[in-house]
C-alpha cells in the first residue's frame, strides 16, 4: 500500500517509524514531516490544509491510503474533501465528527446525549455574559472556563479568583480567541489524577490501544505553563482492571455507541482525555487523533503491525484484527527549546545523536539544513523513549540519552512519571 501521513511532529515520527516497518507498506510519504520522519520514508513540502495541493501529490503518486496526524486538517475537513472527489482511504473523522474535539460545546452536548460521566457545565454567549458572570459568582472553588473553538492549546482557564474568572470570561466573549471564543463552557472543577486512552474505530467497532499519561506542564511538579506535552508513560500504575472496565462500561462503549447511533463517518483514533475522582473516570475531553507525545509510547508497545490494522477500518474487518501490546513500559521525555513554550530561538545544531543506545528518538521540531545537520525548528525538539521492565528502568534511559543529546538551551522535565 501507497501511504501518506500528515504532520510533522514526534507524533508524526512515531507512526512512520511504525508504518515503515510493515510488510504490507510499500511506499511511505511523510506531508511535511521533520528529521525523523525523513529516516522512514520521503518528506513532501506540502501545506496540508491545502487539500488541492495535497490531492495532485496523492494523483501524482498514486496514494491509496492517508493517515491525519494532527487535529487542523480533520477540522478543516481533510476526510470530506477526499471522500468525495477520490476512492482515497483517509484514517481520521469527517468534519462533522471532528467537532468532538474542534467545539466543547459539541463534545459536551454529545456526552450529555450518550450519559457518558464528565463534569457539569453550562455555555455562555455573548448575549448572555452578564448571565455568565452571576454564574461565576454562585461557584465555590475554582472556574473552569473554555473557550468552545480550537485555540492553540491555550482554550481552557481555570481560575480560583471569582472576579479573575468574571474578568476571564468577559474577554473570551469579547474575541481573546477569536471565532473560538465566541461561545464559551464553563464547567464544574474535577479534582483528580489524568490519564489517556485510545481506541481505533470505524465507526461502529473498535479496538483499545495502550493507556498512557502525559506531562503537560513545563515545570517540575507539574507547575508552570501547560505545553504541548513533556513526557508520557505507559502503561499507567493506577489504572487497574476495576478502573479500565469502568472506563469502558461507562466512556468507551457508549461514545462508540454513540457515534454509531448518531451516524458519525468516523474511522479513525479516539483519546479520551479522562480523569479518576475517587475511584470513576469521567471524560475531560475527546481528541479526534493520537497525542503528542503519548503516541511515542503507545505506538512503540503495539507489537503488531499497524497498516492491516489502519486497513481494516475500510472493510468492517476491524474487530478480527490482532491488536497485541509487548507488557514492557514505556517511558519517553521531551526535549525543547530553552524558553519554550514561550519565546524560544530556533535553528541550533542538535549533536550526539548517533550516541544515543536503547532508545528510541523521535523528532519532533527538527530539520535537517543544507549540510546535513540537524536543527531545532520548535519547541519541542526530541522525544526519547524507552522500553524496560519496569518505568524507573525505562526512564532511567530515556535520561541516560537526554543528558547525552547537545543543543544550545536544550531542556528537559526530570521528574517524568514523579506521581505514579
Ligand atoms: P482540555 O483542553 O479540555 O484538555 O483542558 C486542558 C486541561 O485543563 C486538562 O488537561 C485538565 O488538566 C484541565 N481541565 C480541563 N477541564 C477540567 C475540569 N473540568 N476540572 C479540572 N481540570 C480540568
Ligand atoms: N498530549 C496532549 C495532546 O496531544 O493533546
Amino acid at each position: 500500500m501507497r501511504i501518506l501521513l500528515l504532520g510533522s511532529g514526534g507524533r508524526e515520527h512515531a507512526l512512520s517509524w511504525k508504518m515503515a516497518q510493515s510488510e504490507h507498506c510499500a511506499q511511505l510519504f511523510i506531508a511535511p514531516g521533520n528529521a525523523g520522519t525523513k529516516r522512514c520514508g520521503a518528506n513532501v513540502d506540502l501545506d496540508i490544509k491545502d487539500f488541492k495541493a495535497v490531492h495532485s501529490f496523492c494523483e501524482q503518486e498514486q496514494i491509496e491510503m492517508i493517515v491525519v496526524g494532527p487535529e487542523e486538517p480533520l477540522v478543516l475537513g481533510v476526510q470530506d474533501y477526499f471522500k468525495n472527489n477520490t476512492d482515497i482511504k483517509v484514517v481520521g473523522p469527517n468534519a462533522e465528527a471532528a467537532q468532538l474535539e474542534g467545539s466543547k460545546a459539541y463534545a459536551k452536548e454529545f456526552m450529555f446525549r450518550h450519559k457518558i460521566p464528565t463534569a457539569g457545565y453550562k455555555e455562555f454567549k455573548a448575549d448572555t455574559l452578564q448571565e455568565g458572570v452571576d454564574f461565576i459568582a454562585t461557584i465555590n472553588g475554582p472556574v473552569v472556563l473554555k473557550a468552545d473553538g480550537i485555540a492553540a492549546g491555550k482554550g481552557v482557564v481555570i481560575l480560583e479568583d471569582t472576579a479573575a474568572a468574571q474578568a476571564e470570561l468577559t474577554a473570551m466573549l469579547q474575541g481573546k480567541f477569536g471565532a473560538a471564543s465566541k461561545r464559551v463552557i464553563i464547567e464544574e472543577f474535577l479534582d483528580g489524577i489524568e490519564f489517556s486512552v485510545f481506541a481505533i474505530t470505524d465507526g461502529k467497532d473498535y479496538q483499545l490501544l495502550p493507556i498512557a499519561k502525559d506531562y503537560k506542564r513545563i515545570g517540575e511538579g507539574d507547575k508552570g505553563l501547560n505545553t504541548g506535552g513533556m513526557g508520557a508513560v505507559s502503561p499507567v500504575p493506577f489504572v487497574n482492571d476495576e478502573l479500565m472496565q469502568k472506563v469502558v462500561d461507562r466512556i468507551v462503549e457508549p461514545t462508540i455507541q454513540g457515534i454509531h447511533k448518531e451516524n458519525l463517518d468516523y474511522k479513525g483514533f479516539v483519546f479520551f482525555g479522562l480523569i479518576r475522582v475517587g475511584n470513576d473516570p469521567y471524560v475531560i475531553e475527546y481528541n479526534c487523533r493520537m497525542g503528542d507525545p503519548e503516541t511515542e509510547v503507545v505506538i512503540p508497545r503495539l507489537k503488531s503491525d499497524l497498516v492491516p490494522i489502519l486497513s481494516s477500518l475500510f472493510d468492517g474487518s476491524l474487530s478480527s484484527q490482532q491488536v497485541d501490546f509487548h507488557s514492557d513500559v514505556a517511558t519517553t521525555v521531551m526535549m525543547v527549546s530553552g524558553g519554550y513554550p514561550e519565546a524560544y530561538e530556533k535553528g541550533k545544531v542538535i549533536s550526539n545523536t548517533d550516541q544515543i543506545e536503547k532508545t528510541l528518538p523521535f523528532f519532533a521540531g527538527a530539520q535537517e539544513n543544507e549540510r546535513g545537520e540537524i536543527v531545532t525548528s520548535g519547541g519541542r525538539v526530541l522525544a526519547l523513549t524507552s522500553l524496560a521492565n519496569s518505568m524507573d528502568e525505562a526512564l532511567a534511559l530515556s535520561y541516560q540519552n537526554a543528558d547525552k543529546v547537545m543543543f544550545d538551551k536544550k531542556h528537559y522535565r526530570k521528574d517524568i512519571g514523579f506521581d505514579l
